[in-house]
């Protein structure tokens, strides 16, 4: 078990009607907030009525950055900065899914830096500091509510990268489970491999396996991700498991399930954010297009022994091609694609993906050529 420094100062507030006491928590950080959302979905969902009426209830004024789009984009997020400014926002409160959060972490550190905020995600600049960031989750996926990242896509370039800081942490994060209840299915889906292949890519990458804790911690968060949402494709009604799977995709991405793996690589990540950048596609259905061929590439490159100690303990299977089949046959069961023709992307453009992902494989440090990445899609045909 190698060392590790843990540290997660977000406040988590959990539970039915939590989102309302985002309002004096908003209200000890300033007078003014910059309100960010997506498309819509609060405003159907009732989100929008009782966090508005919360911060107003506790003195907040808002201006509303709407329009956030799934696999945020770079030009809106520069609006967004704008808009801040000119309004002298001193607090981002985001309500929505991975995207609208990811968008106001960029926003909420965009605006405290002099440069072009893509300066953070192409590694020219240091996230130093950001404005105190508040969110409402409406989906649970990518544990952007709890932890230092981001990730935004320079939609003219086609490069979608993340961005780091210890200042991204939002201060509090409210998590009702009730608001996931109108999540569309291929949501549900989406959320469940992304949660999943949270866990997985540390799993199979590190360098330090013989961490008791974290090994079991991933197999319990993997068997409750699968169980809470075979309970809520059955049940989409069923609360207990739309908590259970709100707060395992929290945990699957806050820290907790790498203490003591040492170097891990987020390589299925690299991948799939091509596919988001070129084709602007689901980031958990690319994932699970990703995942199945990695696997395979995993396998015949370092053995069955995880793939095995993986299977036996979340599927309970014994050899490593079943684990990769159990993982294919959930992903298929949510209602996720499983092959780039499924999503419609042709053969032909695996070097292009291939060529586009290494620039987020060098960012982040990794190894792999493009010819491997090429030879993990093909799998994927
Ligand atoms: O835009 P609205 O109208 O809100 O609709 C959204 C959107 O269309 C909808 N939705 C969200 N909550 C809903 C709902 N619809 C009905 N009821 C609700 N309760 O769902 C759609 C997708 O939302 P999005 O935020 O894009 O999904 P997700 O949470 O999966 O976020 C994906 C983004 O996060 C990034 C991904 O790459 C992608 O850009 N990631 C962020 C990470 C991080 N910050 O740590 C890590 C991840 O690995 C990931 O890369
Ligand atoms: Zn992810």
């Amino acid at each position: 078990m190698r060392n590790f420094t843990f540290s997660n100062p977000t406040k988590i507030i959990f539970g039915k009607g939590t989102i309302a006491k985002l309002g004096p928590e908003a209200a000890r950080a300033g007078k003014t907030a910059l309100l960010v959302y997506g498309g819509g979905s609060i405003k159907k969902n009732g989100v929008y009525e009782t966090l508005t009426a919360a911060l107003t209830a506790n003195g907040v004024n808002f201006v509303e950055h709407s329009g956030v789009k799934p696999n945020p984009v770079l030009s809106h997020t520069r609006e967004g900065i704008n808009k801040a400014r000119e309004n002298n926002c001193s607090l981002v409160v985001a309500a929505g899914g991975g995207s609208v959060i990811d968008e106001a972490k960029a926003i909420a550190a965009g605006v405290k830096y002099d440069g072009d905020v893509w300066d953070f995600f192409c590694g020219k600049a240091e996230i130093k500091e950001a404005l105190p960031l508040f969110t409402a989750l409406t989906l649970p996926a990518t544990g952007s509510e709890m932890n230092a990242g981001c990730v935004i896509t320079d939609e003219t370039a086609k490069h979608k990268y993340s961005a780091h800081g210890a200042a991204l942490f939002p201060r509090v994060s409210a998590l009702d489970p009730q608001t996931t209840l109108t999540l569309p299915r291929a949501q549900v889906a989406n959320g469940a491999v992304d949660s999943l292949a949270h866990i997985i890519e540390g799993y199979f990458t590190t360098t330090d396996s013989d961490a008791l804790v974290t090994e079991e911690v991933v197999h319990a968060l993997a068997r409750s991700i699968i169980a809470s949402t075979n309970r809520i494709l059955k049940d989409p009604s069923d609360y207990n498991a739309r908590a259970s799977m709100m707060w395992s995709a929290t945990l699957a991405l806050n820290g907790l399930a790498a203490c003591g793996y040492g170097g891990t690589s987020f390589i299925n990540h690299a991948i799939e954010h091509s596919l988001s950048a070129l084709y602007d596609i689901a980031h958990g259905a690319g994932l699970a297009i990703v995942m199945p061929a990695w696997f395979k590439h995993h396998l015949a490159a370092d053995g069955p022994a995880r793939l095995e100690k993986f299977g036996a303990a979340v599927f309970g299977v014994k050899t490593a091609a079943e684990t990769i089949q159990s993982f294919e046959d959930f992903f298929k069961k949510a209602g996720a694609p499983v092959r780039l023709s499924e999503a419609n992307i042709p053969t032909s453009d695996i070097p292009r993906i291939a060529a586009n992902a290494m620039g987020l494989i060098r960012q982040w440090g990794m190894p792999q050529e493009q010819s491997e990445i090429e030879k993990i899609l093909r799998m994927a045909a």
